[in-house]
């Protein structure tokens, strides 16, 4: 899009597109992100230049219109050019920086019509299919995977063509399934209520991946909870609640005989803007509340008001994985949980696995790229 107008206001330069959107650049940042060749790299895009070299007074002194580029010569003699879709992209604006953030779309009950499903052949054929699946991912939190050959292993393989598996002490994998003598709940048969995996780990695991191998015993449905959902409800109908949850840290432990695991961190954590990053409930793992003696009662009632919005129906998606079919979770985003289950009537055998977030993103961005190229 073309710039049309380009003015220095205040040591700032204001730039004014067609459609009457307008955005105003400090000088230091403007300067600061100059791409020319002396700048950054060419061939990798590295900034190149000091910040602290540029002069504490910069300043543009003349700027020129050139197709739809900004040319800006500056007081230090330097002269940089900017193209009018950069600027932007990157505009300051609250408007532009909203449309910067990936897009998210809260969800209950009712997404079962409509869940983000890929078919795992399709995925390794089309490149567009794969990204198709991984961007409906990024929108919901989780995603569900259909034909996976229930082979032991194959939760790996899946983890590792979307981002890198990473190991714990669980190993590169595990199995969820009814065993003696369980160093976890999860390896019981009881009910699991929903929860974020691992918060005693520091840093938490960013995506789970549940791969269903067999599944024949009474019970055992999945539930899924959307805890960005459940935040924004209690953000709208109790903000002090919200806020306590999002300010005191809780303490998470885990310990067994090879590990003693723990890390502290707000259940409800949110970004920079106040928007909703990540959620970490974990009633198994919780440790004692460590807090100011007066902020325990209302941290509890805040806790519970919390802990019954991811319990309401309308909240929850139930669904029962047939062996084959694959649930990849945000976990900081989509809780999970089950029902119990009779291990003497049949079996339930899942297999797990953690892959760190910023690899899917990277994943999605880069098959984003491709497309948008071709
Ligand atoms: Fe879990
Ligand atoms: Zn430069």
């Amino acid at each position: 899009m073309a710039t049309v107008r380009a003015m220095i206001q205040n040591g700032r330069v204001a730039v004014a597109w067609p459609d009457g959107r307008r955005a105003e650049f400090p000088a230091i940042w403007l300067r600061d992100n100059c791409a020319c060749a002396t700048c950054r790299h060419p061939g990798n895009g590295q900034r190149l230049l000091d910040t602290l070299d540029i002069p504490d007074d910069i300043a543009p002194v003349d700027l020129e219109l050139a197709d739809s580029d900004l040319h800006v010569i500056w007081s230090d003699m330097h002269e940089s050019r900017y193209a009018g879709t950069w600027l932007r992209d990157h505009a300051l604006t609250p408007e532009a920086r909203n449309e910067r953030r990936s897009r998210r779309t809260l969800w209950g009950a009712e997404i079962a019509n409509d869940l983000p499903r890929g078919d795992w052949a399709e995925i390794r054929r089309s490149p567009e299919a794969e990204r198709d699946y991984l961007a409906r991912y990024g929108e919901f939190g989780f995603g569900l995977i259909d034909n996976v050959p229930a082979k032991n292993g194959m939760v790996v393989e899946v983890g590792n063509r979307f981002g890198h598996v990473r190991v714990t002490n669980y190993g590169a994998y595990f199995d969820v399934r009814s065993v003696p003598d369980p160093t976890n709940l999860a390896y019981t048969a009881v009910a699991l209520g929903v929860h974020t995996d691992n918060p005693y780990r520091d840093p938490e695991p960013g995506v789970q991946l549940l791969h269903c191998l067999e599944s024949d015993a009474p019970g055992g449905e999945s539930i899924l909870v959307d805890g960005f959902r459940a935040a924004e409800d209690l953000r709208h109908g109790d903000r002090a609640a919200f806020e306590l949850l999002a300010h005191r840290h809780l303490s998470f432990r885990f310990s067994d005989r090879d590990a003693d695991l723990s890390a502290r961190t707000p259940v409800i954590q949110l970004d920079d803007d106040g928007v909703v990053a990540a959620i970490h409930f974990n009633n198994r793992s919780a440790a004692p509340l460590d807090a100011p003696l007066e902020e325990v009662e209302p941290w509890y009632r805040a806790y519970r008001r919390f802990a019954r919005l991811l319990r309401r129906p309308e909240n929850e998606l139930r669904l029962r994985l047939a062996p084959g079919q694959l649930l990849m979770l945000q976990n900081d985003r989509a809780l999970h949980g089950r029902e119990a289950f009779d291990p003497n009537l049949g079996r339930r055998h899942l297999q797990g696995c953690y892959v760190d977030k910023d690899g899917i993103a990277s994943r999605l961005a880069v098959l984003s790229r491709d497309e948008a190229a071709a």
